[in-house]
């Protein structure tokens, strides 16, 4: 949306949500604070609970009270609050989107951000198109799951486009907003000296783990739909792998970007029954213990036996001239013993050792770490001579070389920022570039299904692993097939 306008009022679908209220919310007032929403910017919230807006306003303070570290600025939440209004509404009616209209007073480029179950994307939609609030700079703004396989996301994808122009729709994904992916943008194309090595000839293979220890808890509802595969997988994990393995874009713009990650997609190698045993694992937690605390396995939470995997990991192959025999593997868990979302890319060892001794037992390859949580840090891991001295000749030490960006960065800039802060901000100014495009979510579903597909027919069911560990066996049994192990 090139030379589009800020958007002038933002209309939050489901404002009553545990997302709204733990996100977005703060979001826009760090925001606000920060200086980047203008005067007359507006937020009005909607769900179908009838309440009152000074109600609504209260339970607003409060939820940002607790994410405010040194609590509320107090001019900062009078801004803010004046901005918000509330309309408790069936946002899929006629009357209810009128309320909504009456409520945004004036406006030239609203933003609609539904965070509401996907399958009601298409009645709002039509619901907005029929108001007339779907103007031509209007934005709409879809969060995950955009569907459940290629079909459903096809017939939401559908729905929203028969309302709204694909430049204006913005499907977010927050890893995206996240300042390590974009950090991992810059590390990768403003630097020289990474671009020459990031190749099949010069790395081993990639590794991309998302470990959660939280368990599934009450949201089993939506998950048991969906599972670590599709709630995971299909959207943050590919999004990472993309942005590693997507060849160097002309631009930043919008369609430069998303048309290189489309290509990694249309290059991942389709899963089939015959590999899906030994490239595949999916696993569910049973009772453990978790950060000392003993926890319950995920049938006792959902409260019936279940076939949803709250843990997969599989290798993915690349089937391009960069890529070429250079395995990503990727793993992904609830109730594992640690928060940590890291991509690790193992180089290749040296070609040939000079060091004898016991050094040659030292040596080990290079690793380019990139931690996204809990803490922001990259880090090349480089051998070194171990110093002092030895009968023995030279002794080796792989020390890494670290960039963390908490201890590199002080001041205004530091404070780590919600992901959603910088995508809101970008759908205000109408930048596309970190949301996912329409084609990008299909062809992600595409190879998604096939390994659902692989599953199906092949039997795999989920293994057991005991909370508070690190999945099941063959986890582990997937990398070591192929003489590697899991980065720690
Ligand atoms: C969400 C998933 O998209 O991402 C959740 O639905 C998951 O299941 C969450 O817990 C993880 O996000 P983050 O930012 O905490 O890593």
């Amino acid at each position: 949306m090139a030379d589009a306008p800020l958007s002038d009022v933002i209309v939050l679908f489901g404002g009553t949500g545990d997302l709204a209220q733990r996100m977005l919310f703060p979001s826009l007032y760090f925001l606000d604070a920060d200086g980047f929403l203008a005067p007359e910017f507006r937020i009005v919230a909607t769900a179908r609970a009838d309440m009152a807006r000074d109600a609504f306003v209260e339970q607003v303070r409060e939820t940002i009270q607790k994410r405010a570290e040194g609590g509320l600025d107090k001019a900062a939440w009078a801004r803010f609050s004046a901005r918000l209004d509330y309309v408790g509404a069936d946002a899929t009616t006629a009357a209810g989107v009128e309320a909504i209209k009456a409520a945004m007073g004036a406006f030239k480029a609203p933003m609609f951000f539904l965070a509401i179950s996907p399958s009601l994307f298409g009645r709002v939609c039509k619901a907005l198109g029929g108001s007339g609030l779907a103007v031509p700079d209007s934005r709409i703004v879809l969060e995950k799951p955009i569907g459940r396989d290629l079909h459903s996301s096809k017939a939401i994808n559908a729905q929203v486009a028969e309302v709204f122009s694909e430049d204006r729709v913005f499907r977010i994904d927050h890893y995206l907003g996240k300042e390590t992916v974009q950090n991992l943008i810059a590390l990768r194309f403003a630097n020289t000296f990474f671009e020459p090595l990031w190749n099949n000839l010069t790395i081993d293979h990639v590794q991309i783990t998302v470990a959660e220890t939280e368990g599934v808890g009450d949201r089993w509802p939506y998950y048991d739909e969906y599972g670590a595969l599709r709630d995971m997988l299909q959207n943050h994990m590919l999004q990472l792998l993309c942005f590693v393995a997507m060849e160097p874009p002309a631009d930043m713009e919008p369609d430069s970007v998303r048309n290189e990650k489309v290509k990694v997609l249309r290059s991942l190698r389709p899963f089939t029954r015959a590999d899906v045993q030994a490239n595949s694992v999916r696993g569910q937690y049973t009772p453990g213990v978790v950060g000392g605390q003993q926890v319950a396995g995920y049938e006792a939470e959902r409260g019936q036996k279940s076939d949803t995997e709250t843990f997969v990991a599989l290798r993915a192959d690349i089937d391009n001239w960069r890529w070429a025999g250079v395995p990503f593997f990727l793993r992904t868990g609830k109730r594992l013993p640690e928060r940590r979302t890291q991509i690790a890319i193992q180089f290749k060892g040296v070609p040939h050792s000079i060091f004898g001794g016991a050094a040659k037992a030292d040596l080990v390859a290079n690793q380019l770490i990139i931690d996204l949580q809990p803490d922001e840090d990259i880090e090349l891991v480089l051998m070194n001579k171990a110093p002092g001295i030895s009968q023995d000749g030279m002794r080796l030490q792989s020390l890494p070389l670290s960039l963390s960006l908490l201890k590199a960065y002080s001041g205004p800039n530091a404070r780590r920022r919600i992901a959603y802060e910088r995508l809101i901000l970008d759908v205000i100014h109408g930048n596309s570039t970190l949301f996912v495009r329409r084609d990008e979510v299909e062809q992600a579903w595409t190879w998604v299904d096939g390994v659902a597909a692989a599953w199906a027919e092949s039997g795999m069911t989920p293994k057991p692993y005991a909370a508070g560990s690190w999945g099941p066996a063959g986890a582990f049994a997937l990398i070591e097939r192929s003489e590697r192990a899991w980065h720690d």
